[in-house]
């Protein structure tokens, strides 16, 4: 049978998925040492791991080119989610927050607010539920730089351990939600290769529960 395929997330959840492969069983040997390469055999052949920028890991999980993907809530929630979402991996912890200078009341004043973000759908659906009426400016990166810039009133991004914000004057003035990795399967996949698929978000809970039980400890 055809290799499971599984896209990751490149970067800081690649790393950690390989973790959590490692702590099942699989060998990751060439995964770790790909050099160049984006398509990689895991394990003993039975899987095969695509490494892909975030919203491609979802584009390919849906069109069926990859059965399985890991990728971060934040990026499902602003690219949609026509396929299942099976496993909270519970790492690549941080959450979306509404964020400005620390010395402004956000929200004084009657003009109509200006937010910048990366992730224009999910600041849209945040001040949609604030029944707020904002301008919303998509930014690809270093969103911090908007309202320093006096582009925007605050900005909509995804805070870790808080020094970007507070290294550059701003500060949370709202949580919108936790964020972190997710197993996340092609729905044909899900049926035709069932077994599979189960088996291994299996094995993966179980090493995510031992993990947080010894974190407990
Ligand atoms: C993310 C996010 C913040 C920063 C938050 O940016 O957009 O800028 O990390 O992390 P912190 O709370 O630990 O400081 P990323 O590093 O992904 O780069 P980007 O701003 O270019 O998107």
């Amino acid at each position: 049978m055809k290799p499971l395929r599984i896209a990751l997330t490149k970067g800081r959840l690649e790393k950690k998925t390989v973790e959590l492969f490692e702590e099942i069983g699989l060998d990751c040997s060439i995964l770790k040492d790909k050099g160049r390469r984006l398509i990689l055999p895991v394990g003993n052949g039975e899987m095969e791991a695509v490494l892909a920028k975030a919203a491609d890991v979802i584009t390919y999980i849906e069109r069926g080119v990859c059965d399985m993907g890991v990728v971060g809530k934040d990026t499902i929630m602003e690219n949609g989610s026509r396929f299942y979402e099976i496993l909270d991996l519970k790492f690549g912890k941080c959450k979306f927050a509404l964020a400005a200078p620390r010395d402004m009341d956000f929200y004084a004043g009657y003009h109509s607010k200006k937010i910048a973000s990366k992730y224009p759908g999910v600041a849209k659906r945040f001040f949609e539920s604030k029944a707020m009426d904002v301008e919303i400016i998509k930014i690809e990166g270093s969103v911090e730089l908007a309202p320093l810039l006096g582009l925007a009133d605050g900005i909509v991004d995804i805070v870790e351990t808080g020094s970007t914000l507070r290294e550059n004057g701003l500060a949370v003035i709202e949580d919108i939600t936790d964020i972190s990795a997710r197993l996340i399967v092609n729905s044909a996949s899900l049926k035709l290769r069932k077994p599979e698929i189960e088996a291994l978000a299996g094995k993966l809970e179980a090493a995510i529960v031992n993990k947080e039980k010894e974190i407990k400890k």
